[in-house]
C-alpha cells in the first residue's frame, strides 16, 4: 500500500467518525426537544382564561388588598377559593380605567350577575382530598411555598391540561422538566410527601385520597 492510499483512507474514516456523532449528536437535541417541548405541547390542551385578572394590579400600591380580602375562609372554616363576581362588583359596578379587559368584566358579569368561569391551575385530579384550612390556618404554610409566584403576576397564562389523564401541568410544576427531579416544586404526591415528611408526619394512603 503506498503511503498517499492509507492517507486517503484514514480521512475518510475520520469524516465518517465526524459524521456518525454529528447524527448521534442531532439525535440526542431531537429526542430531548420531542420529549420535554413537542411532546407536551401536543398532550397539553391549553385553556385560556376567561378575563385577564392582574394579581399585581389589586395587590400593588394603587389597590392596596390583603390576600385575605379575596381568598378567605368562610363561616364553616372553609376556604372560598376564587371569589365571586360579587367582589368585584364593590370596586368594578361600572368601568373605572380604560381596559378592555374590565370593560368585559362589567359588562359581560358584573352586570349581568354571572360568575366568571375561572380555570384552577393547581386543580387536583378528583380522587385526592386537600384542605386549604389545615394547611394555611393550622400549619401555618405560606400561599408561595405550594403557589409560587402566582400572586405577583401580571398577565395570565394559559393552562395546560393533558388530553390524556386530563392532569393540570401545574400538578408536576418544574419536576416535569428537571432532571433529576427536586422535590417540592411542584403539587406531586412526592411534593406533598416531601413537606410531610419534613414534618415527621406518618401517614396512610386514605388521608390524601378519598
Ligand atoms: C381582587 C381580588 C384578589 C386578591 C386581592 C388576590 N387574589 Fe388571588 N385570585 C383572584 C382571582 C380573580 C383569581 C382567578 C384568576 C387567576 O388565576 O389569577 C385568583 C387566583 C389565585 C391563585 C390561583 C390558584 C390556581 O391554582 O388557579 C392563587 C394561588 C392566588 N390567587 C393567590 C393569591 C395571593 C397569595 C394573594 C395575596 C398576595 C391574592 N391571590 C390576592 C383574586 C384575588
Ligand atoms: C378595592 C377595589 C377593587 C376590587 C375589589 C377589584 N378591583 Fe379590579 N381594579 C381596581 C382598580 C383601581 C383597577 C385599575 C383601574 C385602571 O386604572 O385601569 C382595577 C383594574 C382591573 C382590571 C383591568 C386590568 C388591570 O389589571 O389593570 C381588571 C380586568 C380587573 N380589575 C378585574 C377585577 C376582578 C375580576 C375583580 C374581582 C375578583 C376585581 N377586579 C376586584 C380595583 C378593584
Ligand atoms: C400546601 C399547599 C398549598 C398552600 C399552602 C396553599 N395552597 Fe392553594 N391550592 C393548593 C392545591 C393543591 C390546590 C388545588 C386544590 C384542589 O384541586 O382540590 C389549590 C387551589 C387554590 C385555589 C383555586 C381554588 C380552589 O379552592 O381550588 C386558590 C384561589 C388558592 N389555592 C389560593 C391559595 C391562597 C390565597 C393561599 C394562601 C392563603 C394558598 N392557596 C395556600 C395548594 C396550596
Ligand atoms: C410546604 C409543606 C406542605 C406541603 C407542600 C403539603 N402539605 Fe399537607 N400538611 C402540611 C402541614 C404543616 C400539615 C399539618 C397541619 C396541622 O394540622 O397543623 C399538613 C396536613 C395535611 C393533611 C392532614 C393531616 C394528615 O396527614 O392527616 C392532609 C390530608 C394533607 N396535608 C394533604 C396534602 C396534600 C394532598 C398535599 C399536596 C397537594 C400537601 N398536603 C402538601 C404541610 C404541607
Ligand atoms: C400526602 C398526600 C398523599 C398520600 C399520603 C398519598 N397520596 Fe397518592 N397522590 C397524592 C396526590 C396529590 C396525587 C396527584 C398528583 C400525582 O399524581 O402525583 C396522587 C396520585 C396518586 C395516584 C395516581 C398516580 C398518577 O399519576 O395517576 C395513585 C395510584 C396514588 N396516588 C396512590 C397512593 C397510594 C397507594 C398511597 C398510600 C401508600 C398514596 N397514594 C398516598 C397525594 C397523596
Amino acid at each position: 500500500m503506498k503511503a498517499t492510499e492509507v492517507g486517503k483512507k484514514s480521512t475518510t474514516k475520520n469524516a465518517d467518525d465526524v459524521r456518525g456523532k454529528t447524527i448521534f449528536f442531532f439525535g440526542i437535541v431531537g429526542m430531548l426537544l420531542f420529549g420535554w417541548i413537542i411532546f407536551p405541547l401536543f398532550i397539553y390542551e391549553q385553556v385560556d382564561q376567561p378575563i385577564q385578572f392582574s394579581h399585581r394590579t389589586h395587590s400593588g400600591d394603587n389597590v392596596a388588598l390583603k390576600c385575605a380580602d379575596c381568598h378567605s375562609f368562610d363561616k364553616d372554616g372553609r376556604f372560598v377559593g376564587i371569589p365571586a363576581v360579587s367582589k368585584c362588583a364593590g370596586c368594578h359596578s361600572h368601568t373605572i380605567g380604560a381596559s378592555g379587559e374590565e370593560k368585559r368584566l362589567v359588562e359581560d358579569y358584573v352586570i349581568k350577575n354571572r360568575e366568571i368561569p375561572w380555570v384552577v391551575y393547581s386543580s387536583q385530579p378528583e380522587n385526592v382530598y386537600f384542605s386549604h384550612a389545615t394547611h394555611v390556618k393550622l400549619g401555618k404554610v405560606d400561599c408561595i411555598s405550594c403557589h409560587f409566584g402566582h400572586q405577583y403576576t401580571d398577565r395570565l397564562r394559559p393552562a395546560m391540561f393533558s388530553r390524556i389523564s386530563g392532569y393540570s401541568l401545574d400538578v408536576f410544576g418544574s419536576t416535569l422538566f428537571d432532571v433529576p427531579s427536586t422535590p417540592s416544586t411542584g403539587m406531586r404526591m412526592d411534593d406533598c410527601a416531601g413537606c410531610h415528611s419534613k414534618h415527621g408526619f406518618k401517614e396512610t394512603c386514605i388521608d390524601c385520597h378519598k
